[in-house]
């Protein structure tokens, strides 16, 4: 197919999960609305010989089919199917491998009724869910098989007792009461000693489900000239209702579970767990200094607001404006920086993990080199570090809420500290400080700041009130033409501290449509 201009919804939007690499996939799959599929059909109770054989000729088909379905297991109106540890089925596509199991299984389920039912017409559609399950190594496979098994043997017995009592003239209501709490060991006395039945002749499909998997068989084609018989062995799909439960099956049958040897080291890189940033999204990359209160201690920082400390962050900022193109925008107050990437960035091919941590590495990097040029007298003592993390948003305008929602948060704990230190300047000890500050709004900030320090809140530096957008603005055009006639555009990284309402955003529109 070719592709149009419209493909990219498909290569951009669609995700398929790939089930993790060296896992067993078991699709289990069962049977939807089959109490009353059973009972329109007129399903002998509690165990339907011709509906079961019907359920393993369906599996027996599924690993027909499929052959890196390597085993299954059924009873009931459910099957497990499982694929090969390795499986490269689909590419290990999740929706893909299931919705093919159910589909498959459902439509030989119908072409095969009237092979089980040759008298019985099939009255409504059957269908199946199903959902799918990786077991990493050898020992949960197996307890998930044992799991199932035991499931059968349970509510076999349990039924199979339940539905004598109601054959025998109690009803349903009775016959509950009756098994209500029994053991296991109750309900095989219950059956001998009231119906003479001994639980363990009961029909081993019933008790036991059924296995399906790939068997060596010998068969004889002929003899040959001398009167030998020529044998020949191959493997053959087998339906048997055996112990699963136990080692024995499986240490009869190594081969159908067995570990694959890996002869390739690359199978180790699809472990690889990449998550990629969301089609037409902006990304915002958070980046914020850790253990900051002792960093500014050590380093004496002014309290509540250094400024050559802010111009430093802001510093380093600029230059992760110039290092990556993408960056549409930034906006940092205190020790955080956000970062806005332009909505197609390609950076890394949206590699979440790797744009994560080079932007935290690089600002770090800035930071440390541009130390010595705006501290020149005091020596950097203790290494920093930035933690960073990713955000992502469909529309500008919740990238501006976003934006607005730090400014806030910049505004409170400005005010809060400006007054907080205030106060302990004033010789208020820090915990009086904080219980004057408990609960009181901005607006009590304002006067406390007014009345007791003659202090204007809004004539403090606006970097500090505001906190610091950095972004690109247009600084002229370099007059010399180009072969095309066309002039030049000339960028510089601003920084100002002004509010990021949406007088802001009229101003600044190409922020946003920056393509
Ligand atoms: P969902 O799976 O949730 O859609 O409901 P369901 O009605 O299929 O019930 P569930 O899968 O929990 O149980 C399977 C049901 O199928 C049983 O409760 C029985 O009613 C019916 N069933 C399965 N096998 C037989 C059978 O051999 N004979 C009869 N009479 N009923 C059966
Ligand atoms: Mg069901």
């Amino acid at each position: 197919m070719a592709n149009s201009e419209y493909e990219y919804v498909k290569r951009e939007f669609e995700f398929d999960r790939h089930l993790p690499a060296s896992n067993w996939i078991v699709v289990r799959i069962d049977g939807c609305h089959f109490h009353r599929f059973s009972k329109i059909h007129a399903f002998e109770k509690p165990n339907d010989e011709s509906a079961l054989k019907l359920m393993n000729a369906c599996a027996t088909s599924m690993l027909e089919k499929f052959p890196d379905i390597v085993f299954a297991y059924g009873v009931s109106d459910e099957y497990s199917f499982v694929f090969r540890e390795e499986t490269e089925f689909y590419q290990r596509r999740e929706s893909k491998i299931l919705s093919l199991c159910v589909s498959y299984f459902t439509s030989v389920y119908v072409m095969k009724w009237k092979d089980f039912f040759p008298n019985k017409e099939l009255r409504e559609p059957p269908y199946f869910d199903g959902r799918v399950v990786c077991y990493p190594n050898m020992k949960t496979i197996l307890d998930y098989l044992a799991w199932r098994q035991v499931d059968c043997h349970i509510n076999n017995h349990y039924n199979t007792c339940f539905w004598m009592l109601v054959m025998s003239g109690k009803t349903e209501k009775e016959a509950q009461q009756t098994l209500k709490g029994t053991f296991s060991k109750d309900k095989n006395e219950l059956l001998s000693q009231q119906f003479q039945i001994n639980y363990d002749n009961e029909p081993a499909m019933f008790r036991k489900g059924s296995s399906v998997y790939r068997e060596k068989v010998e068969t004889k084609l002929k003899t040959d000239n001398y009167g030998n018989p020529i044998k020949r062995t191959r493997m053959a799909i087998t339906v048997s209702n055996v112990d699963i439960i136990g080692p024995d099956f499986w240490e009869r049958h190594q081969y159908i579970l067995r570990e694959e040897e890996k002869y390739r080291y690359e199978y180790v890189k699809k472990f690889d767990n990449i998550h990629r940033l969301p089609r037409c999204n902006w990304a915002v990359v958070r980046i914020s200094a850790c253990q900051y209160d002792q960093f500014s201690l050590i380093h004496s920082f002014d309290k509540p607001n250094d400024e050559t400390a802010l111009r430093l962050m802001n510093a380093s900022a600029s230059l992760m404006m110039e290092r990556f193109p993408d960056i549409i925008f930034a906006y940092g107050f205190n020790n955080e920086y956000s970062f806005v990437f332009q909505e197609n960035t390609e950076l890394y091919q949206r590699h979440e993990r790797l744009i994560l941590s080079s932007c935290s590495s690089c600002f770090t990097s800035f930071y440390m080199m541009k130390w010595k040029e705006i501290f020149p007298y005091k020596e950097l003592v203790q290494p920093p570090q930035f933690d960073a993390e990713v955000l992502c948003y469909p529309k500008p305008k919740i990238v501006c809420d976003y934006l607005s929602w730090r400014q806030a948060e910049c505004h409170n704990r400005n005010q809060y500290n400006t007054c907080f230190w205030m106060l302990v300047k004033s010789g208020i000890g820090e915990n009086e400080a904080h219980e004057i500050l408990k609960g009181t709004l901005s607006k009590d900030k304002n006067e406390l700041l007014f009345q007791q320090f003659q202090m204007n809140y809004n004539n403090v530096p606006a970097m500090f009130r505001k906190g610091s957008c950095t972004y690109r603005q247009k600084v002229g055009k370099i007059a010399e033409v180009e072969d095309k006639g066309v002039a030049k555009e000339q960028w510089d990284v601003a920084v100002a501290h002004m509010d990021m309402g949406p007088e802001f955003w009229r101003k600044h529109p190409y922020i946003f449509n920056s393509k």
